[in-house]
């Protein structure tokens, strides 16, 4: 990858611009003014989700921005409160309605096992899921996939449907590396996604990183970007400051060297440990 718009391509031949920018925690005016941003400095992928509640937020910074529809590529998902077939395709609709868009680029199913439907988790992610084929044979959605799935979902899920899951957005930064899904979606052609490449914020006290952003003369943030895209996942950065949002899309111009690429992957996880996917509240 070169630059900002360089893609990675799906296994449905769709492509997807190797850096997303991140809306999770921003709401009304703050989502609005970052999105607003990151397309002003070049991005041209937005990922968003109805838990986010920025949908409208993010949709009207896409038309304000003036960028015709066609050159962005927006990402939004399922909320664990909706699942079955004819509720999934109204949500998707809803969410295209708030984001003002008549297709998606990306649609994926939020987490795999909600509280709600826990009984019955893995035959209403397929019902969902059908519903999401569904529109994208109407024309509604490029792209569609996970996220947060484990390799049991995945499995579970891909033995009963038609159109195998385009990405599987995790959490993914230094010290969180989730390998064995990892290398199943890679063999799976499966892209990762990767969400809180930053560790939400939290991975700027590494003193392993911060030596290497001293030595590359590059941010930490910059460090970690640069880590995730030569792992082959999409980094998803999410920031609300002008400046973090252009210094966090300048990753292009340096190279992590295999001894770097090998400190970072065999760092500890000093952040928050993985949730317990199957365990989670909500
Ligand atoms: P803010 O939104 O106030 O700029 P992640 O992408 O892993 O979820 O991390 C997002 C967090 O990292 C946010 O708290 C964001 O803060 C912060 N952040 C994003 N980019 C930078 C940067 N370049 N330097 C410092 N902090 C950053």
């Amino acid at each position: 990858m070169k630059k900002l718009t360089d893609t990675y391509v799906l296994n449905n031949g769709v492509k997807i611009p190797c850096i997303g920018f991140g809306t999770w925690q921003s709401t009304g005016e703050e989502a609005y003014n970052s999105v607003l941003w990151a397309l002003e400095s070049g991005y041209r992928h937005i990922d968003t989700a109805a838990v986010y509640k920025n949908e409208e937020m993010v949709g009207k910074a896409i038309k304000d921005s003036g960028i015709s529809r066609e050159e962005i590529f927006i990402t939004t998902k399922l909320w664990n409160d909706v699942r079955g077939y004819e509720d999934t395709k109204a949500a998707c609709l809803e969410s295209m309605r708030k984001l003002g868009v008549d297709y998606l680029d990306l649609y994926l199913i939020h987490w795999p096992n909600p509280v709600k439907y826990r009984e019955n988790h893995l035959a209403l992610n397929v019902e969902s899921y059908r519903a999401m084929e569904d529109l994208v044979k109407e024309g509604k959605i490029r792209a569609i996939g996970v996220s947060n799935f484990l390799i049991h979902h995945l499995e579970d899920l891909m033995k009963n449907v038609t159109i195998k899951p385009q990405v599987n957005q995790i959490k993914l930064h230094p010290g969180l590396i989730q390998k064995e899904v990892c290398e199943f979606c890679e063999r799976n052609n499966i892209l990762l996604e990767a969400y809180s490449p930053l560790g939400t914020g939290k991975i700027f006290e590494v003193q392993e990183l911060a030596k290497l952003a001293e030595k590359y003369g590059k941010s930490i943030a910059q460090i970690c970007i640069r880590y995730s895209l030569q792992k082959g996942f999409l980094p998803l950065p999410k920031s609300t400051h002008k400046e973090r949002i252009i210094q966090n899309s300048e990753v292009f111009d340096f190279e992590l060297s295999k001894e770097d690429m090998d400190i970072i992957d065999t760092l500890p996880n000093y952040l928050a440990p993985l949730k317990d996917i199957d365990n989670i509240n909500y």
